[in-house]
C-alpha cells in the first residue's frame, strides 16, 4: 500500500530505495550471506510499515574468471552453471521470506547492454583510457599477481614460475575523483556508517591517494565485452556495481523506476566490500553525472568460533536446516538479535537453541499462550471490558506505548539488535504483570472487574508487541493476531496507542508459537539435517555434470612407474625431482610432494604417472609427466596399484 503525505499542497510519495549486494553464484551460501538479505528485508518491512514505498534490489554477480573456472570444474558451460546456482539462491531467499522487488542478474541482456553503454560513454569522455596492466603472470592459472602477492617469488596458487607481463587494459581515472570523494566524506558524515568503517576508508585509502584502476581483462572471456574492443571484457566490479542503476532501468527506455527511486537511500553491504561501494562506485557515478547514494552501511561478519566460515574448514553453518527445523522467524530473530550489526560476531549452535528457548519459547510464546488460555478459562474466550484500573497498569501501558519511538530510533541507526531488545523489554514486563496481578487469585476471590482489566491489558500489550515484531517476524506476528482475535492489518501507527483492540473480541487458542527444545536432542537433529543437505547438493551437481566419453578418457596415458632416484629441486622448497623407470625409458618428473615424502620413502616404490602430458619447465627444471596422488583435508598419499606389477604397465 502506497502512503502519501501532502507538502505545500503537493502530493508526495515517500520512496525508499534499498539494495543488498548482488551475490556470487555459489552452491555454498551460508548464514553469513543471509545476514545482508535478512537485514534488508526487515528494513524494507519496517519502512513500509511507516508508509514508505520501498524498492528492494538483490541479485547475482555472475561474470568473471572464478565463475568460468568453477563451471569448468563442474564440466558445464558458464551460463548453464550460473542458471542452476541462481535458482538455488532464489529458492533460499524465498525460503527466508525475502520480498525483493527486483532480482538483477549481471547476465541479463538489458544489464549487459547498459554496462556497454556506460563503458563507451566513459571512454568517449576520457574517464576510461587504454594503457598497460603490469604484473606477474602465471600462465597455467591465467592470473596476474602483484609483487607482494607472490609467495617466494612464485604463483601463490600453484607454486609455479611467474613472468613479468604487460597486458593491454583499459583504466578508469579514479585518481581524478579523489578530491571530490574526500569532499563527499567530509560533507556527509552519514554517507558511510558505522563510524569505524568511515575512518578506515579515509585513513587507509583516501589519505593514501587513489590510483587509476584497471577496468578490463583480456585473459578470459566470461564477461561483458568491451563493445569497441571485444577481446576485452569489463572488470567484474564495474559490471556488478552498475546493477544498482540497471536494476531500475537506467539507460533504457523503461527508466521510470530510476527516475523515481535514484539515488539509493541505502546500500547494505558486508564490511569487506565497503571500499568498492564508497570509493569506486561514487567516482563512477560522478563520472556519469549521477547522484550519489545517500548512505552505505558496512555490516560485520558472522564467524564460526571466531573463524571465517569456509567449506574447506568444514565449519559452514547452512541456513536451510535451521529454517527447516526451527522456522524462518526464529532464524531471522536470532541473526538480528544476537549480533551487533556493525560488528563481527561468532555463531554458536547452543546459543541459538538457548535463545530459542529463553526469548522465543519462554518470553514471547508463554506470554501469548498464558494470556489466551486465561481469556478462554476465565471469560469464555471473549476479551472483557477494562473497567477497574490500578496503579500497576500505568507502568505497563506507558512502557508499551513508548516502545514504538525507541524501536524507530534504533532502526534508523540500523541497530536491529537493540530495537528487538526494546520490544523484549515490553514482553518481559508484560509477563511480570501477570505475576504481579495474579489473575488466578483474582478469579478465586471473585474480583471479576479487576480480572477483566488485567486480561484486557495483557491482550492489548500483546497486540502492540505483535505489531512491533512484524517487520522482523511476519509469520509470528500474523499468528499472534490470529490467536488474540485481532483481525485488522498490523498498523504501525497504532503501536503507540492504547485501547485499540475491542472488548468482545473472540480469542482463538492456537498452536504453541515456539515449543521448548531439548538442546542435546536438537544438536543431533541439526547435524543430521545438515548432512542430508550436503548430500543433496553434491547429488544435484552430479546430475547436472556433463560426462566425458571413453574416447576423452583414452586420451590420457597412465602407466606404472618405479621411482629410481629422488633429488631436492634446486630452486624450490616444496618440490622434488623424481627419476622414474617406465618400461625401458627413464624420465624426470617434478612433483610438489616434498612435504609428504622423503627420498627414502620413495626409491623403489611403484607410482602412477601420466605419460603424455605436455613437458613443462617447473622453476627451471624439466618435468615430463605427472605422478598421481590422492588428497583430502591436507592429507596426501601417492597412488599405486593393488598388486605389484612391472614398471611400464599401462593403466586403462
Ligand atoms: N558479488 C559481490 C558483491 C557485488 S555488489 C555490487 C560479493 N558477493 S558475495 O556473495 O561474496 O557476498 C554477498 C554478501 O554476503 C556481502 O554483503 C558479504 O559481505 C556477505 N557475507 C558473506 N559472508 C559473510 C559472513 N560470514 N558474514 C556476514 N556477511 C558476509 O561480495
Amino acid at each position: 500500500m502506497i502512503k502519501v503525505h501532502i507538502r505545500g499542497g503537493k502530493v508526495m510519495t515517500k520512496r525508499y530505495y534499498l539494495t543488498t549486494p548482488i551475490y556470487y553464484p555459489s552452491d555454498n551460501l551460508h548464514i553469513g550471506h543471509t545476514y545482508t538479505t535478512v537485514a534488508a528485508d526487515t528494513l524494507k518491512k519496517f519502512k513500509q510499515a511507516q508508509g514508505y514505498e520501498v524498492y528492494l534490489v538483490t541479485g547475482s554477480d555472475e561474470h568473471g574468471q572464478k565463475i568460468e573456472q568453477k563451471a569448468k570444474e563442474n564440466n558445464m558451460e558458464p551460463k548453464a552453471y550460473v542458471d542452476m546456482i541462481v535458482e538455488n539462491i532464489k529458492k533460499l531467499w524465498s525460503m527466508l521470506g525475502i520480498s525483493y522487488d527486483k532480482f538483477i542478474r549481471t547476465t541479463d541482456k538489458e544489464h549487459e547492454e547498459v554496462v556497454q553503454k556506460i563503458f563507451t560513454k566513459l571512454y568517449e569522455q576520457g574517464d576510461i583510457y587504454k594503457s598497460y596492466y603490469e604484473g606477474w603472470y602465471c600462465t597455467p592459472c591465467e592470473s596476474f599477481w602483484t609483487e607482494s602477492q607472490l609467495e617466494d617469488g612464485k604463483c601463490p596458487d600453484c607454486g609455479r614460475e611467474v613472468h613479468l607481463t604487460k597486458e593491454e587494459a583499459y583504466f578508469f581515472r579514479l585518481s581524478k575523483y579523489r578530491d571530490k570523494i574526500i569532499q563527499l566524506f567530509e560533507e556527509n558524515p552519514d554517507f558511510l556508517q558505522p563510524e569505524t568503517r568511515r575512518n578506515e576508508m579515509i585513513k587507509n585509502f583516501l589519505e593514501e591517494g587513489l590510483e587509476d584502476i584497471s577496468v578490463s581483462r583480456s585473459t578470459f572471456d566470461w564477461g561483458v565485452k568491451v563493445p569497441f574492443d571485444p577481446k576485452h571484457v569489463v572488470y567484474v566490479w564495474i559490471d556488478a556495481l552498475a546493477c544498482y542503476i540497471t536494476a531500475l532501468g537506467y539507460g533504457t527506455d523503461n527508466d521510470e523506476n530510476f527516475k523515481q527511486f535514484w539515488p539509493a537511500n541505502l546500500h547494505l553491504v558486508g564490511k569487506e566490500i565497503v571500499r568498492f561501494h564508497t570509493i569506486i562506485w561514487p567516482a563512477l557515478l560522478m563520472a556519469l553525472g549521477l547522484e550519489i547514494p545517500k548512505k552505505v552501511f558496512g555490516h560485520g561478519w558472522i564467524l564460526f568460533d571466531n573463524d571465517k566460515m569456509s567449506k574447506s574448514k568444514g565449519n559452514v553453518i547452512y541456513p536451510e536446516p535451521i529454517i527447516e527445523l526451527y522456522g524462518i522467524d526464529a532464524f531471522r530473530y536470532f541473526l538480528l538479535r544476537e549480533f551487533s550489526f556493525g560488528q563481527d560476531g561468532s555463531f554458536n549452535k547452543e546459543k541459538f537453541l538457548q535463545r530459542f528457548n529463553s526469548d522465543l519459547a519462554n518470553d514471547l510464546g508463554n506470554l501469548v499462550s498464558r494470556t489466551v488460555t486465561m481469556v478462554n478459562k476465565y471469560n469464555e474466550g471473549i476479551l472483557p471490558e477494562p473497567v477497574l484500573k490500578e496503579e500497576v497498569d500505568d507502568s505497563l501501558v506507558e512502557m508499551a506505548i513508548d516502545t514504538k519511538a525507541k524501536v524507530e530510533k534504533y532502526m534508523d541507526d540500523l541497530n536491529f539488535s537493540q530495537a528487538l531488545e526494546e520490544i523484549w523489554k515490553v514482553i518481559r514486563r508484560t509477563n511480570k504483570y501477570i505475576d504481579e496481578t495474579t489473575p488466578w487469585i483474582l478469579i478465586k476471590e471473585g474480583k471479576k472487574d479487576r480480572l477483566d482489566t488485567v486480561l484486557y491489558n495483557l491482550t492489548e500489550s500483546i497486540r502492540i508487541i505483535a505489531t512491533l515484531i512484524s517487520p522482523f517476524m511476519e509469520n509470528t506476528a500474523k499468528e499472534i493476531f490470529k490467536q488474540i482475535g485481532f483481525d485488522q492489518e498490523a498498523n504501525w501507527e497504532t503501536s503507540s496507542k492504547w485501547g485499540i483492540i475491542k472488548a468482545g473480541t473472540k480469542v482463538n487458542k492456537g498452536k504453541a508459537l515456539f515449543p521448548r527444545l531439548d538442546i542435546d536432542k536438537e544438536l543431533a537433529r541439526w547435524e543430521e539435517a545438515n548432512q542430508k543437505l550436503i548430500e543433496e547438493r553434491s547429488k544435484q551437481l552430479e546430475e547436472e555434470e556433463e560426462y566425458i566419453t571413453i574416447d576423452d578418457f583414452a586420451k590420457v596415458q597412465l602407466k606404472v612407474a618405479e621411482v629410481i632416484d629422488v633429488e631436492d629441486h634446486p630452486n624450490a622448497d616444496k618440490l622434488l625431482v623424481l627419476k622414474l623407470k617406465v618400461g625401458d625409458e627413464t624420465r624426470q618428473v617434478v612433483s610438489g610432494i616434498k612435504k609428504y615424502y622423503s627420498k627414502e620413502d620413495l626409491v623403489g616404490k611403484k607410482v602412477v604417472v601420466v605419460t603424455n602430458l605436455q613437458p613443462v619447465k617447473l622453476r627451471g627444471v624439466e618435468s615430463k609427466g605427472m605422478i598421481l596422488a590422492a588428497e583430502k583435508d591436507g592429507k596426501l598419499t601417492l597412488v599405486s596399484t593393488l598388486e605389484d606389477i612391472e614398471a611400464g604397465a599401462t593403466i586403462s
